[in-house]
């Protein structure tokens, strides 16, 4: 631990930056509408996020709205919005985030040769006056201005120091050092830090930020390093959702400071037993499965299949388990309720799980939920997740009604649908090769579409033959992507359900168009 500076050697908080929403959300097809994000963004601050990048609100209508309105329903955690360097974009991030109890405006400017060369075209004094200019407009606007060196593991360290210098001058109280190409390793990484404080006179007035790319798989070890040095906030995303290889993952670097406390010896406010909900969440908003051997949150994370390994954990669990799966909010899925469950006990549930819907949409989910108890005999918690994830969708224009499918080895296979659009009821029966195809043949009848299908993913929401399936379904138009999900007993239904959520939040993307290209 030798070398940590001494500034920071007393402050073993490590503030948690989750950006999800904005470095996870620049993953193609990765993204969320508004409902999703306000939805998400309640979850990170339950879960304890010290910080919430909510958007780049330039970028498109869409990221405005979403940091404006994030910013009206959050309190404990700060609200953060991303700027390049133009005041154009500083003052927008300014008035999106205007609402927010606590704000932080995120400024950035590429450092790398390369980047400030072919990218920036800019000689390195313009990039540093930039900075100067960038944060003093910043701090003009708010007291919390965090500035990244973008490409910072590829700058040259004295002109690094020099800008970093001028950017805390200038009032910035973070100072973000982003590995933007997951091109480090641990030990650089690790040296770039320790130089950074050894070097930059005024450091001890900012806090140091890492952000890691995964391109070498190396995020969380690189962003490890760069705490083990000194930096005492890290910007990292749920399930390292993130563009290519994705950022740091937020609950490895959060399980590890827990886990081997002894050797990293730092605490993060990070309510642990809620990560597998935000996990799953992401993953269900975004279509992006989790890998069953992730660390933390996969599928197999916790189990154990050899024999041997089996009655060791029943002995003692510590001999194969370094944390629990309740330390991670992992939970044998109840039983909770069946056919015979009333009214009061479904909205019970349903307020245990964290939702509180209105009267109409208790009545609509408690008729579907009779409806799934008839098919389903064992009710879960995640049946109950996927039912009321179904009813949040009273304001879409395209809503389902019926499906009557032919199916089965001797075709044609036909799908008979029933959907409303705007109110007014339409009909059609299609063919297709094989069901799926026929039931979004007949959906492409009675909405006409250019769409192009880039996804069609099934997955069982709990086990059984009976299990609902939860279908995603990713639809492209004019390089703008959606994710639409559906869940049912019955997988083809599910599918026309994904099928037309995608439609409705393809219909909410074309209302709002991006006023400028951007390069981040
Ligand atoms: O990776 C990166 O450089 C970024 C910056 C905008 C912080 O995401
Ligand atoms: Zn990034």
């Amino acid at each position: 631990m030798g070398f940590i500076v001494k500034s920071f050697k007393e402050n073993n908080q490590i503030i948690i930056f989750d950006t999800t929403m904005r470095d996870g959300e620049q993953s193609p097809g990765a993204s969320m509408n508004l409902e999703e994000k306000l939805k998400l963004a309640k979850t990170l601050e339950s879960l304890g996020v010290d910080v919430i990048e909510a958007g780049f609100p330039i970028a498109s209508n869409g990221d405005f709205e979403s940091v404006s309105e994030i910013s009206k329903i959050i309190s404990k955690s700060i609200i953060c919005g991303l700027s390049r360097a133009s005041y154009k974009d500083i003052d927008c991030a300014a008035e999106a985030l205007k609402n927010a109890k606590q704000k932080r405006i995120h400024t950035f400017i590429a450092t790398s040769p390369l980047h400030m060369k072919y990218k920036l075209q800019m000689q390195p004094e313009d990039v540093h006056q930039a900075v100067v200019d960038s944060v003093t407009r910043a701090r003009n606007h708010v007291d919390d201005v965090e500035w990244s060196c973008e490409d910072g593991t590829r700058s040259n360290e004295d002109f690094l120091c020099r800008v970093i210098e001028s950017a805390i001058k200038a009032g910035a109280s973070t100072i973000n050092i982003p590995d933007t190409v997951g091109y480090t390793v641990p030990s650089e990484y690790r040296d770039l830090i320790s130089n950074i404080i050894n070097r930059v006179p005024n450091i001890d007035k900012a806090r140091i930020s890492v952000h890691c790319h995964n391109d070498l798989g190396l995020a969380v070890s690189n962003s490890l390093s760069g705490i083990l040095a000194g930096a005492r906030q890290v910007e990292c995303t749920i399930n390292g959702l993130g563009e290519r290889a994705g950022n740091a993952a937020l609950e490895e670097i959060v399980m590890a400071i827990k886990t081997r406390n002894d050797i990293l010896p730092f605490y993060t406010n990070i309510v642990s037993e809620n990560i597998t909900k935000a996990s799953r969440l992401v993953s269900q908003i975004t279509g992006f499965p989790i890998q069953p051997n992730k660390a933390i949150v996969g599928a197999n994370a916790f189990a154990h299949e050899a024999g041997i390994h089996q009655d060791g954990v029943l002995k003692n669990a510590s001999t194969y388990e370094i944390m629990t799966p309740e330390s991670v909010g992992l939970i044998q899925s109840n039983l909770v309720l069946g056919k015979h469950s009333g009214r009061h006990a479904f909205t019970q549930k349903l307020n245990e799980l964290g939702f509180k819907l209105g009267d109409n949409a208790v009545e609509d989910a408690f008729k579907r939920f009779k409806e799934l108890a008839d098919k389903k005999k064992d009710i879960f918690d995640e049946d109950l997740l996927a039912l009321v994830d179904e009813e949040a969708r009273s304001n879409d224009r395209i809503k389902f009604l019926s499906l009557k499918v032919v199916a089965g080895s001797e075709g044609p296979q036909s799908a008979e649908i029933q959907i409303e659009i705007d109110g007014d009821l339409k009909k059609n029966k299609s063919d297709g090769d094989g069901p799926v195809d026929a039931t979004f043949n007949s959906i492409k009848k009675l909405f006409p579409h250019k769409a192009k299908l880039l996804l069609y993913q099934v997955h069982a929401v709990t086990e059984g033959t009976d299990a609902q399936a939860e279908v995603t379904v990713r639809l492209e138009e004019n390089g703008k992507t959606v994710n639409g999900q559906g869940a049912d007993t019955d997988t083809l239904v599910a599918s026309a359900r994904a099928y037309i959520n995608a439609l409705n939040k393809l219909l909410v993307k074309r209302q709002k168009a991006a006023p400028e290209a951007l390069s981040a």
